[in-house]
Order: C-alpha cells, then structure tokens, then sequence
C-alpha cells in the first residue's frame, strides 16, 4: 500500500472539511467548465473518499467512477447515494484500490479529478503516470485543492480558524517536528513541476470556485487539530504533538486579540492544476 488508508477519519471527515451546500456544486460546475466536459465525459477520482467532490458529479447524472485504498471512506459515500432520490439513473462504481495501481485499461478516462491525495502518496510520480495511461490521449488531469482565505497570503483579514492553523505549523517549525504528510500546493512544488516537465505535460492553474464551511471558532479548530482529525498530525510522536498541543492552548489562551470562542465562517477558492499531454 502506498498512501495513506483514512479509515479512522471516515466517521468525522465531512464534519470537519465539508462546504456549506451550494459549494460542492460550483466546483463540479467549475471542473466542468475548465475541463470542457459533456454528458458523455468519463470521469475517474483518485482517492474519492466521502465524495466531497464526486457526489454532484454523480447527482447530475455524470459517467463517474471513484477509487480510494478506504473502504470505510467509500462507504460513506455509497450511504448518502443509497439514501437519494432517482439512484437508479446515477452511472457510478467504486472501486477499492490503490492509485499507483489501477486496475484500468489504457486510455479509459477523459477527465481525472485529484484532490488533496497525492501528498499522501509516497510514489506520486507512479500515480501520475498511472492517470496518465488510463486517461485518453486528449485527457485532462485535474489536481485540485482547497485554498482558505488567508492561507496562501495573509490579507490581514485571515479567519481566526486559519490564524489557528498557520499558528500550529509555526510551532511545528519552531520545535523542528517534521511532518512529512502536511499538504502543499503541487504548482509550485519543484520536484513535481519538474516531473512534469520531463513526461512532457503542459499545467496550468486556474480558480475553479468559491466555496465556504460551516462556521467554527477558532477554538473549535484547535480542538481539532490537537485531537488528530487531521492526516499532517497522524505521524507525530505522542510526547511531540503533546509538547505542540500546550504551545498552541498557550496561544490561544493568552496571546491572542480577537474572541477565540466566536464561531467564523471560513470562505477560501477551489483552484486546480490542470495538466495534459499534448499528443
Ligand atoms: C484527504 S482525503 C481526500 C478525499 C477527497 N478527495 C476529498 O477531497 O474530500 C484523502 C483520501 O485519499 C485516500 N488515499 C490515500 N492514499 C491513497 C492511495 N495510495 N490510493 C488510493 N486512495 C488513497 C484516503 O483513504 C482518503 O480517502
């Protein structure tokens, strides 16, 4: 196995990385729109997960296909379907499977959708050249990822979750604790960029949608950091992550100017990196 399994996370993943309604569907609409899909578009997701992103895709009627190495994830996914309306004109399969090894033939798909996955992957240049095979030759890979206001640049008008967030790898970094699953952004990645570059890929990074959560308060996301809900804490020794916990309450109890228990909703852009391989 090559990624990392979410199964501990599939019974609170949608509480804590869910959009507000109405986002999920501006970003199936905005990959549609980007990618130039149609109604006989094939579509594959790696590391489908709960189908944050696939659910719309599948509710309008979309040729859909999702992977994960999760099933407990998939499950998740396959519940909400069962519990809709009109199931029966929905085309979808799900299959159990790790990326770096699908099991397509050549030349499948039209359009691959990734979110928040590959940072998980260990051998991602072998996810990618598997996208790459099962995807027709005029296919897109679309490598998409969440971008909250503020995360990216702090416009002094950073959500206090957010302020908690960066607070939390800044204390990371001051105590040296490495974590190697923290996700990054793939376009300005070099190793990556360079990858690409010598499968002969052409990318270009677009904004896909507006999107928002649910409000949280800035203690509610240190809550949900120190209790492990997210995979970048999964690695860290339990006598790190504790030493880290108390810097962080530290903070927010003592060192911080605005009301850390007054809930904020969290508005970010859904941006992708878009690559093909010209034939
Ligand atoms: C952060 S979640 C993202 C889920 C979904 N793409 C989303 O945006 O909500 C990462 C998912 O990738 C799956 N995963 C990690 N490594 C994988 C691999 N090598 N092959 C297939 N799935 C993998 C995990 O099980 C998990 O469901």
């Amino acid at each position: 196995m090559s990624g990392i399994s979410f199964d501990r996370a599939a019974h609170f993943y949608d509480a804590t990385r869910g959009y507000t309604p109405g986002s999920a569907e501006r970003i199936r609409d905005g990959i549609i729109e980007q990618s130039g899909a149609t109604t006989e578009t094939r579509f594959l997701e790696l590391g489908v997960g709960t189908g944050r992103i696939a659910l719309p895709f599948i509710q309008a009627g979309y040729d859909f296909t999702g992977v994960d190495i999760s099933q407990a994830m998939m499950d998740q996914l396959q519940s909400k379907l069962t519990a809709l309306p009109h199931k029966t004109m929905y085309r979808y399969e799900l299959h159990q499977t790790d990326i770096v090894n699908l099991p397509f033939l050549d030349n499948m798909f039209d359009v691959i959708i990734v979110v928040h996955v590959l940072h998980l992957v260990d051998n991602w240049q072998q996810a990618v050249d598997e996208a790459r095979r099962v995807l027709t030759p005029q296919g897109q890979l679309v490598i998409g990822r969440d971008s909250p206001e503020g995360e990216e640049q702090d416009d002094g008008k950073t959500p206090t979750p957010v302020l908690v967030r960066r607070k939390w790898t800044e204390i990371h970094e001051d105590l040296e604790i490495t974590r190697p699953r923290k996700r990054f952004n793939w376009h300005q990645n070099e190793a990556f960029i360079e990858y690409l570059r010598t499968t002969g890929a052409i990318a270009r990074d677009v904004n896909i949608a507006t999107y928002e959560r649910p409000a949280i308060s800035a203690r509610e996301m240190a809550q949900r950091i120190t209790t492990r809900m997210y995979s970048s804490d999964w690695n860290t020794p339990d006598e790190l992550h504790t030493e880290a916990t108390q810097h962080l309450t530290h903070w927010l109890d003592n060192d911080t100017s605005f009301n850390p228990d007054e809930a904020v909703t969290i508005t970010g852009q859904f941006k992708a990196m878009i690559v093909h391989w010209p034939v």
